[in-house]
C-alpha cells in the first residue's frame, strides 16, 4: 500500500463528462455481473448513466489509490450485515476502506487504508420537504436551531445536517438501524460540534467531520473515525472513471470541520 492510515482521498466526477459511447461501454466493461444487473435496471438513462459512471469510479479510484496494485475490473466487493460494501482483500491488500455516494450532478468515493470512513453528497436543488423531514431525522435541539432560522438559510441547514448524519450512518456501517435523529450535530461557522447518547456511540470524539460544497450546487459530507488522534489529510481530486485527474476544476470549498 502506498498510503498511510489518516489519508483519504475524495474522488469527484461529473456525470456529464462521460458521454462518449465507447468511453461508456469501457467502463460498462468493469463492472462485475450484480453490478450489470443492477445497471441494467434502470429505468430512465440519467440515473442508470449515474450508477454506471459511480460505479467505475470506486474501480477506478481504488486502483489509483493503491497504485494500480489491483486493476479496476478485478476488485471483488462484499457487503456487510446492514448492506455496506466493502472491498473484499485482494493480493495482500488489506484495510482498504471506501464510500460512494451520487446525486445528479456528482459521484464521490472516499477512500483511505483503516478507518471507518462514510460520504454523502446531495444537490440544493433536490426537491425534499424539509417542513416534513426535519422533525424526522433532527434532535430536538436541531429542530430548535432549524425553526429559528431564517426560511432563506433552513434549507443549507438541513441539507448540511442530512447530509452529516448520512455520511457517519455509512462510516458506522449500520444502515437504517442507526437512529439519526439522536445524532446531534451544530454546524457553527467553520466548526461542528457533534454528540450523540452512548447507546449509539459512545466515543464521539472519535469522530472527525468535513462539511465541503462542489460549487454551484452540491454540498459533501464526509466522516470517518480518527486514527490515532492525528487529523486526516484529505485530497480532494476531480477525476474521471478511465481518463484520471481533471486539474482545472474549481477546489471543493471546505465549510467546516471538527
Ligand atoms: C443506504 C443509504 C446509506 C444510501 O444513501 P443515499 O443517500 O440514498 O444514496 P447515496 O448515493 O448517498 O449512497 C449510495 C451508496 O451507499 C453505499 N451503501 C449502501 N448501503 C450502505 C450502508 N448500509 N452503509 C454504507 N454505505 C452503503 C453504496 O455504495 C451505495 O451505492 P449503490 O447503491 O450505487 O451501490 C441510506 O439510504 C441509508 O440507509 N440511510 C440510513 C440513514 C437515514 O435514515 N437517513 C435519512 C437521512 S439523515
Amino acid at each position: 500500500m502506498s498510503e498511510s492510515g489518516d489519508r483519504i482521498h475524495l474522488y469527484l466526477c461529473r456525470p456529464h463528462w462521460v458521454t462518449d459511447a465507447d468511453h461508456l461501454a469501457r467502463c460498462h466493461d468493469l463492472l462485475d455481473d450484480e453490478e450489470k444487473t443492477r445497471h441494467a435496471r434502470f429505468r430512465f438513462e440519467r440515473d442508470a448513466r449515474l450508477f454506471l459512471i459511480s460505479h467505475a469510479l470506486v474501480r477506478t479510484a481504488l486502483s489509483d489509490f493503491t497504485s494500480a496494485e489491483v486493476p479496476p475490473v478485478a476488485w471483488v466487493f462484499r457487503s456487510n450485515a446492514y448492506g455496506r460494501p466493502e472491498v473484499v482483500p485482494e493480493n495482500g491488500i488489506h484495510d482498504l476502506r471506501f464510500s460512494l455516494s451520487h446525486t445528479h450532478g456528482l459521484a464521490v468515493c472516499a477512500i483511505t487504508s483503516s478507518a471507518d470512513i462514510g460520504v454523502d453528497t446531495e444537490a440544493e436543488s433536490r426537491k425534499l420537504d424539509t417542513a416534513i423531514l426535519a422533525p424526522r431525522i433532527m434532535s430536538p435541539a436541531e429542530l430548535a436551531r432549524f425553526q429559528s432560522t431564517s426560511s432563506a438559510m433552513q434549507r443549507k441547514q438541513f441539507l448540511s445536517l442530512w447530509t452529516l448524519k448520512e455520511a457517519f450512518t455509512k462510516a458506522r456501517g449500520l444502515g437504517l438501524n442507526l437512529p439519526v435523529e439522536k445524532l446531534n450535530f451544530f454546524v457553527n461557522g467553520s466548526s461542528i460540534h457533534f454528540g450523540c447518547p452512548a447507546e449509539v456511540e459512545d466515543k464521539p470524539r472519535d469522530w472527525e467531520f468535513h462539511l465541503m460544497q462542489a460549487q454551484p450546487e452540491h454540498h459533501v459530507a464526509l466522516v470517518t473515525r480518527k486514527s490515532g488522534g492525528t487529523p486526516a489529510s484529505v485530497t480532494p481530486r476531480w477525476f474521471v472513471p478511465l481518463a484520471g485527474d481533471r486539474n482545472a476544476e474549481p477546489p471543493l470549498q471546505m465549510i467546516a470541520r471538527a
